[in-house]
């Protein structure tokens, strides 16, 4: 039997060398079935805006919407550790509001950690989350909250300056007691710096292959989408059209007449065709 997932579990596996497997989960059944498959982080993350509820970006989730699909994820009590993503306005206007929502996402919705997006600004809101025992998950570089201060989906990181600025970013997460730090959209070189540079471990995605763990969000890495995917999403499965293919034979079987066939009905008196 496989032992609950701590944050505690992560911090260490990076003085062990073992690499954090991460996924996003938004819902009970997909849950089950990924906890299933030994992944050590489930990120209810604010990309659910985006690849269940149909945004055009993340910036509209609500912490009511990451609370319910926190709450159908918890509901399966996986033993992966799982975070709660802090959406775009329940974290930047003030610590109290912060604090109260990270609260409201453990509280409510079951999650054992929150993420939040940025740098150095963030220290005294994260220092304040941590103080009310709630572990922290940082996250640093493309974050798809400050799309508008970046204009538009830009790798960071690229020249010195901004490389510099960022890795002074992940001393000070980790200073204000982040237990562990996604990276996105920034050249390998620098995730392999900041993550030789800090204590915690860091979790890539589009970061290369040097971060302490990696994470992808469900939908890309199954193929549910059918327009492009940046390059750092590798697709393990192609859903989309395996589901366009399924429901089209059942959409011509239907209109020929073939499904249902007799093994898919009742019949008066018979006990076999019970259930
Ligand atoms: O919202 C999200 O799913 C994320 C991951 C891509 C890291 O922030």
């Amino acid at each position: 039997m496989r032992k609950k997932i701590t944050k505690h579990t992560l911090v260490n596996m990076k003085s062990k060398g073992g690499k954090i497997v991460a996924l996003t989960s938004y819902d009970y059944l997909s849950t089950r079935i990924i906890d299933g498959s030994d992944v050590d982080l489930l990120l209810v993350g604010d990309s659910l805006g985006m690849v269940v509820l149909g945004y055009e970006n993340t910036l509209p989730v609500t912490v009511e919407e990451i609370i319910h699909h926190l709450k159908a994820v918890s509901r399966a009590k996986p033993k992966a550790l799982i975070a709660g993503d802090l959406p775009f306005m329940s974290y930047q206007a003030s610590v109290e509001d912060a604090v109260r929502n990270a609260g409201r996402l453990v509280k409510e919705g079951g999650a054992e950690c929150v993420k939040l997006e940025g740098g150095e600004r963030y220290v005294p809101v994260i220092r304040a989350i941590v103080q009310a025992s709630i572990p922290v998950l940082g996250h640093l570089g493309l974050t798809p909250q400050s799309l508008h201060e970046f204009g538009g989906y830009k790798i960071q990181g690229k020249d010195s300056e901004s490389a510099e600025r960022l890795y002074r970013d992940a001393l000070s997460l980790e200073e204000a007691g982040c237990f562990a730090v996604v990276l996105e959209g920034i050249p390998w070189q620098l995730a392999k710096r900041i993550t030789e540079g800090v204590g915690i471990p860091t979790i890539g995605i589009g970061a290369g292959p040097h971060c302490d763990g990696q994470v992808l969000v469900i939908n890309d890495m199954l193929g549910m989408h059918e327009h492009p995917l940046p390059r750092f999403v590798k697709k393990y499965e192609e859903f989309a059209e395996r589901m366009r293919n399924a429901v089209s034979e059942y959409a011509r079987e239907v209109r020929e007449g073939t499904f249902p066939g007799p093994e898919h009905s009742y019949s008066a008196g018979d006990d076999k065709g019970k259930s």
